[in-house]
């Protein structure tokens, strides 16, 4: 494990040490680099900018094996050319190391994060695909930094709706049976459907006899005084759902920990404590029977505060009660320092007034960053948001059956050789992957359409597109035969291979920003742009059929790192790269 210094850092440390300030380095299109950093010292010692811009060029070593060359241009900036060697020996650096010369943090924190978190006894849909793909990327890449991430998977699985629910399975026991034969997928979709049968029936009688109402009432003040004959039905209708959830993660490709879903009802025990807590310190108030607390900033149309409600006036908790004390669990308990929720933007409000209310409470200090990391609507092409023909939200499982489905077509017509079976476990991977990645690319708080053809699209920003620039390159790597990746920096690079070899140079860093801003499309755009630079390097650049045995060696090196640096940055986007497709 060596982390590797980019030649950005190290660029920008030799021009620092000439400046004596911030060079404010940037890629360039007219040179590799371009430093900015001399007008602004220019200007606030009343220098003549380019007379500045001139010396520094002058006070950096010349003939320097980093940089090739430097020049003024414009008003004052620096455009710097790096050394072919300078590059080709910072990836040999990278490909040297495990993680290609990305770094551990020295000081890693604790960060929960809260994501995939459909709700017990109910379909998932595409609300829940978001979370999960999001929150699985962001946990990827927290980890791979050195963080110690804790997942909460935040089910609904606790509330008035299982009154009417245990009831019914009170009074017909065997409507949650298990069928002999069932497993694996089968088996999710059986329980689902058990559970929505059982949902609509108990529903008609809810709705038609009033007796089973009562009954249904009765219920709930039962489940949550812990009475174990009703909490035993109600884990059945959990368990149930567990296996629907499990067999759709599986389809996702997303690994779920049955010990990190800790949903509502896990933080049940500290609901009562939570609202003594809140009403004694006054954050929160009692207004007409339910516990309130009140923000100057959160007011309805007419004009009239909207209070966060924590416990209701029939003295039932509610959605704020829950995260409240999760937060109180998270930090108390977990010590996280940073509480991130993948939550639909819908949700924004809620969070801003959870947060608002736990840092009144002392719950949520100035050591601890609690943030809500929010995401748009899966919208039709018609712009509204997705539904399917009869105006119903889309299962996700059909979403992603259709998914595959179309990737199998696509895979089909590309390679004829493939058997079905070849075509079937690829078409998983590449419909999968179209999904996440699609999901992935877009900008955090975005609406975006879902649009399968363009997914699956082997032309332009997909996972396709990807995932055949690494299973190109893998081929050629196979077809080499003796010859073997071997970096050369003696050798001058052409065009194509110092644009890719920069790109491939910045894979540390782009990491290092996903994990501050909680960007994964940063990553995805990095990974595409590395994608394309490849495609023009291998159109302009022969790699078998290169001129002498070292050029040969040498592209082979950046096939690759490239290969190695798309591989480890599609892992981290929970998207598999097959070696062949
Ligand atoms: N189960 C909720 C839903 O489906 C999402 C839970 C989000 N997490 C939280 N801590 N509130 O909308």
């Amino acid at each position: 494990m060596a982390s590797v210094n980019s030649l950005s850092a190290s660029i920008q440390q030799r021009v620092a040490d000439a400046l004596g300030a911030d060079p404010l380095l940037r890629r360039s299109d007219r040179a590799d680099f371009q430093a900015n950093g001399v007008l602004g010292l220019a200007k606030r010692n009343k220098a003549n900018p380019r007379e500045l811009a001139a010396q520094v060029v002058e006070a950096l070593p010349a003939g320097d094996e980093l940089i090739a060359a430097v020049e003024v241009s414009g008003p004052g900036f620096l455009n710097i050319t790096v050394s072919d060697a300078a590059i080709t020996r910072t990836l040999a650096a990278r490909a040297a190391d495990d993680r290609l010369g990305v770094p551990v943090k020295p000081e890693p924190g604790t960060t929960v994060i809260d994501y995939a978190q459909p709700n017990v006894a109910k379909e998932m849909h595409v609300g829940h695909l978001r979370s999960s793909v999001i929150g699985d990327a962001l946990v990827k890449i927290l980890e791979f930094e050195g963080e110690t991430v804790i997942r909460r998977h935040h089910i609904g699985d606790w509330g008035t709706q299982f009154g009417m629910l245990i009831q019914y399975l009170v009074e017909h026991p065997h409507e949650l049976d298990h069928g002999a034969s069932e497993a694996g997928e089968e088996a999710g979709e059986a329980s689902m459907s058990r559970l929505n049968r059982l949902y609509k029936a108990s529903r008609t009688v809810f709705d038609s006899d009033e007796e089973f109402k009562t009954r249904s009432r009765k219920r709930v003040v039962d489940l949550q005084a812990g009475d174990p004959e009703t909490l035993a039905m109600w884990q059945r209708f959990v368990d149930e759902s567990k296996i629907y959830f499990n067999s759709v993660y599986d389809k996702l490709d997303i690994e779920i920990r049955d010990e990190d879903v800790v949903g509502e009802s896990g933080y049940n025990d500290m609901l009562v404590e939570t609202c003594k807590l809140l009403e004694e310190s006054g954050v929160a108030v009692r207004s007409n029977g339910a516990l309130c607390v009140f923000f100057d900033d959160v007011k309805g149309k007419d004009g009239e505060p909207v209070p966060l409600i924590v416990q209701k006036a029939d003295g039932g908790f509610g959605y704020a009660a829950t995260d409240l004390s999760a937060i109180r669990d998270r930090t108390a308990a977990l010590h996280a320092d940073t509480l991130l929720y993948v939550v639909d933007s819908r949700q924004a409000l809620h969070f801003k007034m959870v947060f608002e209310t736990a840092k009144r409470a002392g719950w949520l200090t100035d050591e601890v960053t609690a943030l809500h990391i929010p995401f748009g609507t899966l919208l039709g092409k018609d712009g509204k948001p997705y539904k399917t023909r009869s105006g119903e939200t889309f299962r996700l499982v059909d979403l992603l059956d259709e998914a595959v489905e179309r990737a199998a077509t696509v895979i089909r017509e590309k390679s004829s050789e493939l058997t079905d079976e070849e075509v079937a476990d690829r078409a998983k991977e590449v419909g999968i992957g179209a999904i996440k990645y699609a999901d992935l690319s877009t900008s955090l708080g975005r609406d975006y359409v879902f649009d399968l053809d363009r997914m699956v699209s082997l032309n332009g920003d997909t996972s396709v597109y990807l995932q055949y620039a690494y299973a190109r390159n893998r081929s050629i790597l196979r077809k080499a035969g003796d010859a073997k990746p071997v970096a050369h920096p003696e050798l001058p690079l052409a065009p194509a291979e110092r644009a890719l070899g920069l790109l491939l140079d910045e894979f540390a860093e782009t990491l290092a920003g996903v994990s501050e801003t909680y960007e994964p499309h940063k990553l995805a755009s990095y990974l595409y742009a590395l994608a394309s630079a490849y495609t023009t390097f291998f159109d302009q650049c022969p790699v078998l059929k290169a001129e002498t045995p070292e050029l040969r060696e040498n592209r082979l090196f950046l096939c690759d790192l490239t290969a190695r640096t798309l591989r480890q940055g599609m892992a981290l986007l929970g998207i598999r790269t097959p070696e062949r497709l």
